[in-house]
């Protein structure tokens, strides 16, 4: 039987993606050389390494990037403290014309940083003149070795606008702002790069941060000979980040703009769930320098399946899919409630439930000792759902949605006698 054929293209500020998976800006993106690889495996656009003007030599730190593994996980995230393109910008432009003779299809997004207004604007003319088919504008790398660059730019929402402005009255193709994390709410600057004339926003880009400190010498990592520097972070540990953030600005109405995501993005999952949350296109880095380019494979294979599961055709269709369900707390419907519920003819009797259930949950289970097996006291448990997440069991611990009329029971006090000595009177508030 044939397979059920769904379409992954994509409209994005009016070019069209064969697919929604790009290679972000970074290593994995610095050379034709390199991108060639990732297009012949099935990536359909690339942000190319954010170049530079060659006015200011950039000279990358030795040695660059740190694995932050967790556990037995290797690279839970990444620290880099890498600068921007070192390679002279005659030969990024020439990697350009390069692939797009090659690739014509796909599609070359110019990352630019300029030092100043005006090296914006040649920066955006060059890369127009030599094929780029959209700009991204970095105004986000936290780690710049030249002052004032980077995140700095994306901290001062006014430069946002006045970089985005220049650049937009230089060229005619499409301008997307990538957005620093570096701060409390990204939709405040990603609206005043809309003021300046942005046509879509990208982010995020690498989260400020210290994964780990060399024990022996006492050196953040890297330790570039005796120094360390907050920097950089990337990979699954900053993915919540991420979405956060593509959350926030897809329910902005007032911004309203074309969504290009990344931050942590390793799976098909990784990449829809950004798509859910209103990303058009996906962006990866670290899941690139963790397993190689043959990812999007499984990128595409598995959106595919899961569309066809689905029954969705376009993947258009599921752009901003989960937006109505993302809401603030207060809208939580408190009436309803439930407990854990237990498959125990599974259980395999490690106890791993009962240790963070008393020592860290609702103190809701006792243990049969003689057969190993944990039994629930419905009307202790809070449903905090810690003990299936340390079940080893998939599945055996599920969620159970409790009647109407069900309470949880009243907080134990250990010696009710103490009540004699207790200083307290209920919280009066002051009516102003
Ligand atoms: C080593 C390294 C170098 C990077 N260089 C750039 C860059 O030159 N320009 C840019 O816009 N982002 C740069 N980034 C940020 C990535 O493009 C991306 O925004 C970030 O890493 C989050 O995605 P990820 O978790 O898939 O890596 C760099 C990231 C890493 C890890």
């Amino acid at each position: 039987m044939s397979k059920k054929k769904v379409d992954l293209s994509i409209d994005f500020c009016g070019v069209t993606f064969k697919n929604p998976f790009l290679l972000s800006s970074s290593p994995v993106s610095n050379s034709a050389e390199m991108v060639e690889r990732a297009f012949e495996m099935g990536w359909s656009g690339v942000a190319f390494k954010t170049l530079n003007s060659d006015r200011i030599p950039i000279i990358h730190p030795s040695p660059r990037m740190n694995s932050y593994h967790y556990g037995n996980k290797k690279l839970v995230g990444l620290q880099n403290v890498e600068q921007i393109s070192d390679r002279p910008l005659k030969d990024n432009l020439l990697d350009f014309l390069y692939l797009k003779k090659k690739y014509p299809k796909h599609v070359l997004i110019s990352s630019i940083m300029g030092f100043s207004n005006d090296e914006w604007e040649y920066l955006a003319k060059v890369s127009e003149d030599n094929g780029a088919d959209m700009l991204e504008l970095n105004f986000s790398c936290p780690h710049m070795s030249v002052e004032g660059t980077g995140h700095h730019v994306g901290k001062a929402f006014d430069l946002i606008e006045k970089f985005t402005a220049t650049v937009k009255k230089a060229v005619s193709i499409p301008v997307i702002a990538k957005m620093t994390p570096n701060i409390t709410d990204m939709t405040e600057p990603a609206l005043y790069a809309k003021n300046g004339g942005a046509d879509a926003i990208s982010a995020i880009n690498t989260v400020s941060g210290i994964s780990e400190i060399g024990l022996n010498d006492m050196v953040p990592k890297p330790n570039v000979f005796g120094i360390g520097a907050i920097s950089g972070t990337s990979g699954p540990a900053i993915k919540p980040i991420g979405l956060h953030f593509i959350a926030d600005m897809a329910k902005c109405k007032e911004l309203n703009l074309p969504l290009s995501g990344m931050g942590g993005i390793e799976t098909w999952i990784d990449a829809l769930e950004y798509i859910l949350l209103g990303c058009a296109t996906i962006q990866v880095t670290t899941g690139i320098i963790h397993y190689g380019y043959g990812i999007v494979e499984d990128m595409i294979e598995g959106l595919s399946d899961f569309m066809v599961a689905k029954g969705v055709d376009k993947v258009k269709d599921l752009v901003g899919m989960s937006l109505k369900h993302v809401a603030t707390t207060d809208k939580f419907n408190l009436k309803r409630q439930g407990v854990t519920d237990y498959d125990t003819d599974r259980c395999v009797g490690c106890g791993q439930c009962y240790v963070v259930c008393t020592d860290a949950g609702g103190q809701a289970l006792d243990w049969d000792a003689a057969n190993r097996r944990p039994k629930l006291i419905e009307d202790k448990c809070l449903s905090c759902m810690i003990c299936s997440f340390v079940c080893p069991v998939p599945e055996l611990i599920s969620y159970k949605e409790m009647p109407a009329d069900w309470m949880r029971n009243e907080t134990k006090i250990m010696d009710e006698s103490l009540e004699s000595e207790l200083k307290y009177q209920p919280f009066k508030p002051t009516i102003i």
